[in-house]
C-alpha cells in the first residue's frame, strides 16, 4: 500500500506526471467502474483511456480461462509481425478484414499508434500521387501537400503535427510544412437537436478554401484528410453534405480521401466506422485507440499504380507491424462487441444520454450545443474557465470525462454502458453543474 500511495512521486523523479490523481486499480476496477487503488474509490468512466477501451475494464469473456492463458502465453514473445508471422496474426487479421474493416477495403497496414497510422495514410496518398505524376524514386516531392480542416488533429508526430491545429502547445516550436488549410463547417445543435447555425453559408465558405487550396496547388493534391467528427478540436460534427463535397472533390482531382476514424471508429458511434452513418466512403480510414492495433485500410484506388505501397516492399514499414498481445485482444473485442450487440446498445445508450442532457440543459441553462452519436457526446460551456470548473466539479462527484475544444466537454462511453448507469452519469452531470 505504501508504493501504491507513492505512485505519483516514483514517476515524478522521473518523468512529466500531469494524469489524473487516481492510482488505476486493474485487478478490482470493473464493467464501467474505474477502481483508485489509493483512496479505494470508484469512478463511473467516461473517459475509457481516451476513447481507446471499449468493453469496460475485465470484461468476464477476457478472463475466461480458456482466452487468458492464450492472451498470456502470446505476451512472452513479441513476433516482428511485419517479417515472421503467426497464426495469431492470421487469425486476428481475418477477423479484421471480415467483421471491421468494410468490404472492398481489402489492402490492410498495423502500425503501433494512432499518428503512426495517419503517417502511413499519408504516405500512401503522396506514393500514389507521386507514381500518377511520373515521378520515380529520387525525385523531388516537396511540392505534394494534403489538404486538411482548422481545428483538425491527427497526431504528434512529424507529418501529423503539419496538419493538426487545435492548441497551439501541441504543435508549436517544431518545423512543419505549410499545407492548405480549409474552414471547417461544423454544425450547432439547438436543444431541441436541430441545427442552429447558417451551415449552408458555412460549407461554402469551405468550399472557397477549397478552390483556392487546388487553384493553388493544382494536380499537386495528394489527399484530403478529415475526422468524420473533430474529437480534439472541439467534438465538431460535420453533414453528409460535406463529406459528400470531400469525396467530389477528390474524385474530380484525382487525389485521395483520407478518414481519421482513430477517435470515432471500431464501434464507438455504434457503427463499426462513423463514415457509415453518413453513407461516404473513404478510399482510406487510419484507424486506432479502441482497435488496439492502430493502421489503415484501403479501397483499390490505391492499385491504380504500379509498385504502390501494398505491393513494393518497405516503403511503409515497422519492426513490429503492430502488436501481437494487441491484436489477440483486438480478436477478442470484435468478439464480444459482435456477441453482445455493443454497437445497437450504444446506439440506444449514447441517444439516452443525449437527451437527457438536452432536457437538463432546458431546464438548468448551464451549457449548450449538446450533441454526440453512440459513445461520442458533448456540451458547451460559455466559457474555458466554466468548462475547467465543471469538469473539476465531475471529477469530485466520481465522473471522468474529457476536454474538447476550448470550451467543450466530452463523453466517451464503454460500448457496455447500460441504461442504469446512463442515469447515473445523468445525475452525476447534474451535480456538478
Ligand atoms: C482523431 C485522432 N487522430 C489521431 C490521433 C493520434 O493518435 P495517438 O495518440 O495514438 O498517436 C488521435 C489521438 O487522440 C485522434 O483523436
Amino acid at each position: 500500500m505504501a508504493f501504491t500511495r507513492s505512485v505519483h512521486e516514483t514517476l515524478k523523479k522521473y518523468q512529466l506526471v500531469d494524469g489524473f490523481d487516481v492510482v488505476f486499480d486493474m485487478e478490482k476496477s470493473h464493467g464501467v467502474w474505474l477502481h483508485d487503488s489509493v483512496t479505494q474509490e470508484k469512478y463511473l468512466d467516461c473517459f475509457t483511456c481516451f476513447a481507446s477501451w471499449p468493453i469496460g475494464y475485465n470484461h468476464p469473456m477476457m478472463t475466461e480461462p480458456e482466452f487468458f492463458n492464450k492472451i498470456s502465453k502470446v505476451s512472452i514473445n513479441n513476433p516482428a509481425n511485419s517479417d515472421l508471422y503467426t497464426r495469431e496474426m492470421a487469425e486476428f487479421v481475418e477477423m479484421f478484414a471480415t467483421h471491421a474493416s468494410p468490404d472492398d477495403f481489402n489492402n490492410h497496414f498495423w502500425v503501433a499508434g494512432g499518428a503512426l497510422a495517419i503517417e502511413n495514410a499519408l504516405k500512401t496518398a503522396f506514393d500514389w500521387k507521386a507514381r500518377k505524376l511520373g515521378r520515380k524514386i529520387g525525385d523531388a516531392c516537396e511540392d505534394l501537400v494534403i489538404i486538411h480542416l482548422r481545428e483538425a488533429f491527427h497526431g504528434r508526430s512529424g507529418y501529423t503535427m503539419s496538419l493538426t491545429n487545435t492548441d497551439p502547445v501541441k504543435t508549436g516550436l517544431f518545423p512543419k510544412f505549410d499545407w492548405p488549410r480549409i474552414h471547417n463547417p461544423c454544425i450547432e445543435y439547438d436543444l431541441d437537436g436541430n441545427v442552429s447555425n447558417d451551415i449552408a453559408a458555412s460549407e461554402s465558405q469551405s468550399k472557397k478554401d477549397l478552390d483556392a487550396a487546388f487553384s493553388k496547388h493544382g494536380d499537386k493534391v495528394a489527399g484530403i484528410i478529415v475526422e468524420p467528427m473533430q474529437g480534439e478540436g472541439g467534438d465538431n460534427h460535420f453533414r453528409s453534405e460535406f463529406l459528400q463535397m470531400l469525396r467530389d472533390y477528390s474524385d474530380n482531382h484525382d487525389c485521395l480521401l483520407i478518414f481519421d476514424e482513430i477517435q470515432t471508429g471500431f464501434w464507438g458511434s455504434g457503427k463499426p466506422w462513423m463514415w457509415q452513418h453518413h453513407g461516404i466512403a473513404p478510399d482510406i480510414a487510419a484507424f486506432g485507440k479502441k482497435t488496439q492495433v492502430c493502421g489503415i485500410y484501403a479501397n483499390n484506388r490505391v492499385k491504380e499504380v504500379d509498385n504502390n505501397v501494398f505491393t513494393m516492399s518497405s516503403r511503409i514499414n515497422s519492426t513490429w507491424g503492430g502488436n501481437l498481445v494487441d491484436m489477440v485482444r483486438s480478436k477478442r473485442f470484435i468478439e464480444i462487441i459482435l456477441q453482445e450487440d455493443l454497437g445497437e446498445n450504444i446506439l440506444k445508450r449514447g441517444a439516452e444520454f443525449v437527451t437527457g442532457l438536452r432536457a437538463m440543459a432546458k431546464e438548468k441553462g448551464t451549457f449548450t450545443n449538446v450533441r454526440g452519436v453512440g459513445s461520442l457526446s458533448a456540451f458547451t460551456l460559455d466559457t474555458p474557465e466554466a468548462r475547467d470548473a465543471m469538469i473539476g466539479r465531475m471529477m469530485e462527484n466520481k465522473l471522468l470525462a474529457l476536454k474538447s475544444g476550448p470550451r467543450s466537454i466530452r463523453f466517451r462511453m464503454p460500448l457496455i454502458m447500460s441504461k442504469d448507469e446512463v442515469s447515473d452519469a445523468l445525475r452525476r452531470v447534474d451535480s456538478s453543474l
